[in-house]
């Protein structure tokens, strides 16, 4: 663009302006020659570029432009490695250069709500910080190559059942302190040049037109300047849709609602200002994507070994009795390799987020790889693709496992189970490989599970039965070789759970209502989603949110506290007290012992991955702010730090809590609003409502003959009381002229001018 956005604004005609905000097609957006304004290309892009043979195609069930399939969500979420994260930002950052794509359609950031949510595979995790802070990073990595990145989808889309005819219905606190606190982190942190629109209803409005989402939230309150364009064809009404500042229409050409911006404006029902506020977003995309350097090229074999090495901080060491792994080549003669998975592996999800990948490592050759020449591998199916249990695989791996020194099992939800457009229908393993794991391990007490889903997994059934169990996720095209690694130690694992996984499915908090009905879905278990609920139940997980073993040990000591200008430093000693090098990921939870409204038992507020040599120790410093200790008070609409005392704990697991320490904290005072109904504790709470209340209780009381006297007795058993109502049980014979409001009005008139 050789003209500056306001020069554009002039020039352009009206239907011009209308038509550049929508799509051209599928995956551009329309460019006008005769002013040089260029098309900007976008495609998907969550674990890797999903981009299409042709721009008028969707793709979702062909094979696309073969691209580095990384980790999806749920896998690298569970990596809590920030750098990571930026890292392969960076690397798909260049990739799309290299491949002529200008904006990702990524990452996703909703929250998981149920372990069923169809799209949980493309989602980070069930907390907000964790989410956020991975979400930020991995922007910040794609935007640095000049690059644009679109965050979606916004907002309370967590399930695929009739998505796009359900209101998600969240109350204002929840709905800030979960379901929009990663958003607003991401969109604080690293400015997206675009955030895309759900296709769900918010309380009621569609989010493509929602005015408290669009307009009060994320513009007016998080000052965000990018683009917010619709998810492919989540518009509903386009001009209320403008007005609430959705700018781009999603896929294109959208003929018909072009015409209608223009006519809308013409007969005064959009005012041009409106529409020009959504242009100059538009152009202003288009500016940022032209300023984008020349591509380098980079080998995909560069790509590939950061897909592995992403998957290796993304698989997670759930169960490691008596040290069962490391496998040790030279102590093993035979290993048994059983289950389709370790040779036709799931790496992904199905859907808009479905990579074709430029190649793929397989487990059963990477396996073979790092055994040696010196052990014999045998190889047995286990199950069939489909759900038939077929006895017949099953003895085979039986007889497999009994002849062979150790077993390593591949399991997991088949291929169909995870997909956009429809939740799963169950958490558990299929009946068949349920099978094939109670018979291997009846005949072979050493053995393996390997387990691959993009949600929780229930492992009631069969845990117990087996001592080791490795959680691989879908971790993209370089999984193979990383299991394969964690599996003979080249690799010390080091990732924890981003989600909790439960005892069995109906311990999850959404559990009695995860569908919608009559196209309402209410959040009732509000704030308490994940660990929060299960913390708050006191409720024991198969496998808590943040667990993950490593090969080596850490200890924790030395904790400090201390309240300091901004906020609290904490600080402490983290020693890696094992004989392997490896990470720690350590986890930082805040619980405020005495606020007025309910607060969840634990609140991740800060994390760090470490790497440390055997016997090194480092001294690990969080900064928190504020905000770190407030919750979102529906009262005043804004968030709330109560003074009072905190409790901050270290741990290597939301249930693995290594340190703790109180703290008493002062935060600046809310004022209190009064109103007719303020209770008696709220008068007593400020001090200048206080002295007012008791002048005026003098006052009274030498009127009436049931006194009343502001004693512990007294307010012990009235505080929950509005003083409006004291007034009329004890004040009548004194307010023979007035009501009780006009007192009470009185009264607020007389603190607010005392303040
Ligand atoms: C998905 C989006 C995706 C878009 C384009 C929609 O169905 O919800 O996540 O970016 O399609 O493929």
């Amino acid at each position: 663009m050789n003209k500056s956005i306001n020069e554009l604004l002039t020039e352009m005609t009206l239907s011009e302006k209308a038509s550049i905000c929508a799509g051209l097609n599928m995956w551009m957006t329309k460019g006008i020659e005769r002013l040089n304004i260029p098309p900007v290309h976008m495609y998907d892009g969550t674990n890797g570029i999903r981009k299409t043979n042709s721009d008028e195609e969707m793709g979702i069930t062909t094979e696309n432009v073969p691209a580095t399939c990384y980790p999806t969500g749920s896998a690298i979420g569970s990596s809590w490695n920030t750098d990571l994260l930026y890292e392969v930002g960076v690397a798909l950052g260049r990739e799309s250069k290299a491949m002529d794509v200008e904006l990702l359609l990524g990452p996703g950031v909703n929250m998981k709500r149920t372990p069923l949510g169809g799209r949980n595979f493309e989602y980070y995790s069930e907390d907000p910080c964790l989410t956020g802070e991975l979400g930020a990073s991995f922007i910040n990595g794609i935007q640095s190559e000049g690059v644009g990145a679109s965050l979606k989808h916004f907002a309370g889309n967590n399930q695929e059942f009739e998505k796009m005819v359900t209101s998600s219905e969240i109350d204002e606190r929840t709905l800030r302190e979960i379901y929009l606190s990663a958003f607003e982190r991401i969109i604080k942190k690293s400015d997206p040049w675009t955030v895309m629109c759900s296709y769900n209803l918010l309380n009621g409005t569609y989010t493509s037109e929602n005015e408290h989402l669009l307009n009060d939230i994320l513009r007016e309150e998080w000052g965000y300047e990018g683009v917010v364009l619709s998810d492919w064809t989540a518009v509903n009404d386009r001009i209320r849709g403008l007005k609430a500042g959705l700018d781009l229409e999603m896929p294109g050409p959208a003929h018909y609602n072009t015409k209608a911006i223009v006519e809308a404006i013409q007969n005064g029902a959009l005012s041009e200002e409106q529409l020009n506020r959504s242009v100059a977003r538009v152009l202003k995309l288009v500016e940022r994507v032209t300023s984008n350097q020349a591509t380098d090229s980079y080998g995909d074999q560069n790509y590939h070994a950061l897909a592995r090495k992403a998957a290796a901080e993304s698989i997670v060491l759930l169960k490691n009795e008596n040290a069962i792994l490391p496998l040790q080549p030279d102590s093993i003669s035979s290993i048994a390799v059983i289950g389709r998975f370790a040779k036709k592996p799931r790496i992904q999800g199905a859907g808009s987020a479905k990579v074709t990948p430029t190649r793929v490592d397989i487990p059963w050759d990477e396996i073979k790889e790092l055994a040696g020449a010196t052990v014999t591998l045998g190889y047995a199916e286990g199950y069939p693709e489909d759900d038939a249990i077929q006895e017949d695989l099953i003895k085979e791996s039986v007889s497999l496992a009994m002849n062979s020194d150790v077993a390593v099992l591949f399991v997991g939800q088949p291929e169909y189970a995870e997909s956009e457009m429809r939740d799963l229908k169950s958490i558990d393993l299929p009946e068949h490989q349920v099978k094939l794991i109670q018979a291997v391990a009846a005949v072979q007490p050493k053995c393996i599970v390997v387990t691959s889903s993009g949600s929780a997994l229930v492992m009631r059934p069969w845990v117990q039965l087996v001592p080791g169990v490795v959680h691989s996720w879908l971790s993209g095209q370089g999984m193979g070789r990383a299991i394969a690694e964690v599996l003979f130690g080249q690799e010390n694992p080091s990732g924890k759970l981003s989600e909790t996984f439960p005892v069995k499915l109906s311990d999850n908090p959404s559990h009695m209502r995860i569908r919608g009905e009559n196209g309402k879905l209410y959040y009732r278990e509000g704030l308490f989603v994940g660990y929060r609920y299960y913390d708050r139940k006191e409720l024991a997980p198969q496998f808590p949110f943040g667990h993950g073993l490593s090969y080596t040990s850490f200890s924790y000591t030395d904790l400090e506290v201390a309240q300091v200008e901004k906020g609290v430093t904490v600080s402490f000693q983290l020693k890696n007290t094992g004989k392997r090098k490896g990470k720690e990921v350590v986890q930082l939870y805040v619980h405020d012992e005495e606020c007025n409204w309910t607060r969840p038992e634990k609140e991740l507020k800060a994390f760090a991955k470490i790497k440390l040599e055997p016997g090194e120790k480092r001294r690990i410093v969080f900064e928190l702010e504020e905000r770190d200790f407030s919750y979102y008070n529906t009262k005043y609409n804004r968030w709330v730090a109560e003074s009072g005392f905190f409790q901050i704990a270290l741990g290597s697991s939301s249930r693995d809590i290594r340190i703790t320490e109180r703290l008493h904290c002062n935060f600046g005072k809310e004022e209190v609003t009064f109103h007719k109904f303020s209770l008696l504790s709220e008068w007593l709470s400020d001090s200048t409502a206080k002295k007012v209340l008791e002048e005026c209780l003098d006052e009274m009381n030498e009127h009436v003959t049931d006194k009343v006297y502001l004693n512990e007795e007294f307010v012990g058993f009235w505080e929950d009381f509005p003083v409006v109502k004291l007034f009329q049980m004890f004040g009548q014979n004194w307010m023979i002229d007035r009501s009780p409001d006009e007192v009470i009005q009185e009264l607020i008139e007389r603190v607010e001018k005392a303040r």
